[in-house]
């Protein structure tokens, strides 16, 4: 007959983020891409996920896509809504990287405040912030998906760098002008900065 202590969990058996990190052969960062809308957050971050596949790395991208879709459906682009779109996706960042996988974010998350919180709650050592900037001038210009027009019509309030504003980081792990480099020099830029924190030791 079994014992009553023979239902007691064994601690040791449970696994933690270092034992999935050396299954995975890497070691769990998140890249969080900030700026404006049309500036190049969703083409780089899927871009470095590639290269990161390629050499085989597990990774995880979100963005608006796959989160305010889903998850954060029920969130729109107050000052409010945004803190809690960025907090939520910290608390699933946090869950990515107790299971090992390397997060890529790309989210405008405009206020200082907002990239701060995001990053108590991720943790300082795993947070790499990366600056990709463009002026809004060449965002508006590029208008990839016809928003900033919209915006400026009145039809969108809230805009980020029309009627809501953009703090730009004062000190990112990474800065990428994406007016001056390509998509592929941002890539690179990137890598060099992200492959010795992220491969295994
Ligand atoms: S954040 O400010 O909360 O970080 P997030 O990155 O999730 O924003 O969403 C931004 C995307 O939502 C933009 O790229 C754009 O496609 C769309 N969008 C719709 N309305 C707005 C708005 N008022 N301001 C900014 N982006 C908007």
């Amino acid at each position: 007959m079994a014992k009553h202590n023979d239902i007691h969990p064994v601690f040791s058996q449970i696994l933690n983020r270092s034992d999935k990190e050396k299954l995975l052969n890497q070691h769990a960062r998140v890249i969080w891409l900030t700026g404006f809308s049309g500036s190049g957050k969703t083409s780089i971050a899927r871009n470095i996920e590639m290269e990161l596949n390629k050499r085989g790395y597990l990774t995880q991208i979100l963005d608006g896509d796959n989160v305010r879709t889903g998850i954060n459906n029920d969130l729109g682009f107050t000052e409010k809504d945004r803190f809690e779109n960025i907090r939520r996706i910290s608390e699933v960042s946090k869950l990515f990287l107790d299971c090992g996988i390397i997060c890529i974010n790309s989210f405008i998350s405009p206020t200082k405040n907002i990239r701060q919180m995001a990053m108590s709650i991720i943790g300082k050592k795993n947070f790499i912030e990366v600056y990709i900037n463009a002026p809004i001038e060449v965002c508006e210009k590029r208008d990839t998906k016809g928003l900033y027009q919209k915006a400026r019509e009145g039809k969108i309030k809230n805009f980020t760098g029309i009627d809501s504003p953009y703090q730009a980081p004062e000190q990112a792990y990474i800065e990428l002008k994406t007016d001056e480099l390509s998509i592929e020099e941002s890539v690179a830029k990137s890598l060099k900065v992200i492959l010795p924190i992220i491969e295994y030791k």
